[in-house]
């Protein structure tokens, strides 16, 4: 069938666009709203209350997907959980538990060692659960089960859609591993699932900032380079975020865990590097706040991510506040994804790049 952009200047822009609606239609697979209960549309190949460990691999975005994953299955689940680089993974002759269970996370289902990873854990006897997009690939047929991410055909290089799409399933995993594990009761899952109902509907309301971040992509187009900081979920994010930027703009970005900066990054704080500070409103806020404070203590460009009563106490420190809207913080990363992405693409597209087809990429590598 035709893919168009429709009224967007990139396949990117309209895909950050589809995310209320396919994140919506990705959370309706797994989850039983009326209920409020998980619906798996699988069996699980193991019993997640004999699971001692779970291993998650994939390749960039994916990753990042993963990483955020593991704050999830540990605190819903108290599972512990490795997340593994698959090109690190497979080369390393990783001890595996032969009863055990490996999630293979890809957009395409087709990366080389990604797909690698797979066929490692599965020759230790590992169980496979694969979250893919592409429902024909590789992946799909190789793993035990297969958890499918409904965005749809992603046609710009820089995972967007997909990396929404992947959280969604991976949190509603990680509420049924919590359930299965007895960990969490009828009450707080059926709580959680309302929370997580409610990220598409504040997903719409985080694109509202994008012309916000229009006006912001102006001054980022004119550095060299850009520091992301996050804490707990929202680390992985800064992680991303840093990727999506150097992807398509080609300006230098590093994501760091916010309380690492003492550690080395905030040697670079000048008056010229943007400091991108992703905050949502959740346990480790505070700890946050102190790191925003260090970074304008030593006049670094302050630019915050966060809802509106944060900006409002950095009104005179931050250069620039995107506000988000105000929500329980439980799987803030999905919502907080949106303008993380919208900066990488504006900036691009003010660059001049092209966001859908950014050299030396390629959107699915299947070789090593
Ligand atoms: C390429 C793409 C990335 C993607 C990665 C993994 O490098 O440019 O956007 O995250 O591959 O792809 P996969 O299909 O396995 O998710």
């Amino acid at each position: 069938f035709l893919i168009d952009k429709g009224n967007h200047r990139h396949f990117m822009a309209k895909e950050i666009h589809e995310q209320p609606e396919v994140v919506g239609r990705t959370l309706g697979h797994y989850l039983d709203m009326s209920s409020g209960h998980v619906a798996l549309p699988f069996e699980l190949p193991v019993d997640p209350a004999t699971l001692s460990r779970l291993t998650i691999c994939g390749c960039g975005t994916a990753y990042f997907s993963a990483l955020m994953a593991k704050y999830w299955f540990e605190r819903f689940a108290r599972l512990p959980v490795d997340v593994e680089i698959a090109s690190e993974f497979r080369y390393r002759d990783p001890p595996l538990d032969p009863s055990g269970l490996t999630i293979v996370v890809s957009q395409s289902g087709e990366t080389a060692d990604t797909l690698a990873a797979l066929r490692c854990a599965k020759g230790k006897g590992q169980k496979i659960l694969a979250i893919v997009n592409v429902a024909s690939s590789t992946m799909s047929r190789e793993a035990d089960v297969v958890a499918p991410t409904l965005a749809g055909p992603e046609i710009g290089v820089a995972s967007t859609k997909a990396f929404t799409c992947q959280l969604a399933v991976f949190a509603a995993l990680a509420l049924a591993f919590g359930r299965a594990r007895g960990v969490l009761g009828a009450k707080e899952e059926a709580r959680l699932i309302g929370e997580l109902m409610a990220v598409p509907g504040l997903m719409a309301q985080a694109l509202k900032c994008e012309s916000a971040i229009e006006g912001l992509a102006r001054e980022i187009g004119k550095v060299r380079d850009v520091l992301y900081l996050g804490r707990g979920a929202a680390y992985p994010l800064a992680l991303e975020g840093a990727l999506k930027l150097k992807e398509i703009s080609y300006i230098h970005a590093e994501g760091y865990a916010a309380g690492e900066l003492k550690h080395g990054p905030i040697a670079l704080i000048d008056g010229d590097m943007p400091v991108i500070v992703i905050a949502p409103k959740d346990a480790v806020l505070e700890k946050t706040i102190s790191n925003m404070q260090e970074v304008a203590a030593r006049g670094g460009r302050l630019i915050l991510i966060g809802d509106e009563n944060l900006a409002r106490d950095f009104a005179g420190e931050a250069e620039a506040s995107i506000i988000m809207p105000e929500f329980p913080a439980d799987f803030a990363g999905m919502v907080y994804a949106i303008p993380i992405q919208l900066i990488a693409y504006h900036t691009a597209v003010v660059m001049g790049k092209d966001a859908d087809q950014p050299r030396n990429l390629a959107k699915s590598v299947t070789v090593e």
